[in-house]
């Protein structure tokens, strides 16, 4: 039996997701290095892949994060899953657009478990407060000028507890709500809301997504501190760029866009 087969089959027996074709060929693994290779594997080794394919995993033992950082995840406790989506109609150049309907999708299915203290910290974590409770890890593969595949990599802290010393800002939807989640609703709730953000990207409004993805920034139109390469400063978020630069507006009134290497956030007192 090769691995499609096998998908088929778990799809048949656990299949409980709602959106109309996010999540609906689902396949979960107990154990695999990271759902995010596992995809682009499939999709190099197999026949054509649904449009909308999950893969989740109980377990990932080289789970990857943004700028080569690793993601860990206590096994069994948080959903670390990947989904495809063929977005063929979105240009290089504005592929952040699908960067923010994931995040509003992903923001959109926790808000009402979570609250008012939920934002989207650019360009597409999850924050609870101060803290993270999950990330994304978008991958997307090229055809000329066009995005022919994207895999789109979710990691949400769901039922871990305790986060290892070098995880200080981590934080988990148990840690807020005292009670443990179950998994496989949370999963459907994401599924569905990444579906409504992405035909609405399908569907041409633009504008409407960036507005969206802006009005739920976490430190928006805030003075705050940040440190970049040439040191601290105070200012304040006014935008992001169409391509998915922050822009920054320092006490002088002065304007400059920053890329995620360039800028970090100081949260606390410096
Ligand atoms: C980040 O915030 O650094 C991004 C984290 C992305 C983690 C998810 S877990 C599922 C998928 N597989 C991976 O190896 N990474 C992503």
């Amino acid at each position: 039996m090769n691995v499609f087969e096998f998908n088929i089959i778990i799809t048949l027996q656990n299949n409980t997701i709602s959106a109309l074709f996010v999540g609906q060929n689902l396949l979960t693994l107990k154990e695999v290095d990271s759902t995010n290779n596992f995809l682009k594997n499939l999709l190099s080794n197999s026949k054509p892949l649904p449009e909308g394919t999950v893969i989740m995993a109980e377990r990932q033992f080289a789970g990857r994060g943004q700028q080569e950082n690793k993601w860990h995840s206590e096994p069994g406790k948080n959903l670390t899953f990947s989904l495809l989506l063929n977005p063929a109609f979105l240009a290089i150049l504005n592929q952040f657009d699908l960067t923010r309907a994931i995040s509003l999708g992903v923001f959109d299915a926790l808000k009402p478990i979570l609250g008012d203290q939920l934002k989207i910290k650019w360009p597409n974590d999850i924050y609870y407060g101060d803290k993270k409770l999950g990330g994304m890890l978008i991958e997307n593969m090229i055809n000329g000028r066009q995005i022919k595949n994207s895999i789109v990599g979710i990691g949400i802290n769901v039922n871990q507890e305790d986060f290892p010393d070098g995880a200080s800002n981590a934080a988990s939807m148990k840690q807020i709500l005292h009670a443990d989640y179950d998994l496989r609703i949370l999963l459907s709730e994401i599924c569905s809301h990444i579906e409504g953000w992405y035909l609405n990207l399908r569907a041409g409004k633009v504008s409407f997504v960036r507005n969206e993805y802006l009005n739920r920034l976490y430190w928006v139109n805030e003075n705050r501190k940040f440190k970049t390469q040439s040191g601290v400063f105070e200012g304040t978020i006014t935008n992001v760029r169409d391509n998915g630069l922050l822009v920054v507006k320092n006490n002088n009134g002065e304007e400059a866009e920053f890329n995620l290497k360039e800028i970090e956030f100081l949260n606390k007192q410096i």
